[in-house]
């Protein structure tokens, strides 16, 4: 059931979006909208090798490899309610008797809130 109270809000809701705030709020069914990846400036910055040792280290305990973090070569970043990072990072396998150094890249979300990692994929070597 419907009441007043949630009725008025709805006709708020609609009014406001469809006039005053029109161009503020995008709507639900808008679909357009993509994310705005931009460079990180500072690839040796404590807090991305910091994301960038983690991508490693959770990569490794997942998939229990032995890869050991050497450096970032490019990342891209996305603030917002959760941000995001694209890592490729340099890693050398701890397993392989040459220790040659390949590229990964990985892709991690900050919960903003709680401050959390999440690693959301990690792929190469590429
Ligand atoms: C990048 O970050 C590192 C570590 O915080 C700092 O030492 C260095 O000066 C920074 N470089 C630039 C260009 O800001
Ligand atoms: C992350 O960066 C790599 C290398 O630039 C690119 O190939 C890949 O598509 C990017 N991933 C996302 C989710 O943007
Ligand atoms: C890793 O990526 C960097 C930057 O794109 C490149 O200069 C370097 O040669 C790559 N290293 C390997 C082992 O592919």
């Amino acid at each position: 059931m419907i009441s007043n109270y949630q009725t008025i809000l709805l006709t708020m809701l609609i009014f406001c979006s469809g006039s005053i705030f029109g161009n503020e709020f995008p709507t639900f069914s808008d679909k357009t909208h993509v994310d705005k990846w931009r460079p990180m400036k500072n690839l040796t910055d404590t807090k991305m090798v910091e994301i960038g040792k983690f991508a490693v280290r959770e990569h490794n305990s997942r998939d229990k490899t032995k890869l050991m973090f050497y450096k970032l070569v490019e990342g891209e970043i996305v603030e917002g309610y959760d941000t995001k990072y694209n890592l490729t990072i340099t890693a050398k396998d701890g397993v392989c008797d040459n220790n040659i150094a390949k590229n990964y890249t990985a892709l991690v979300v900050e919960e903003q809130f709680m401050k959390i990692l999440h690693l959301v994929s990690f792929r190469g070597p590429i």
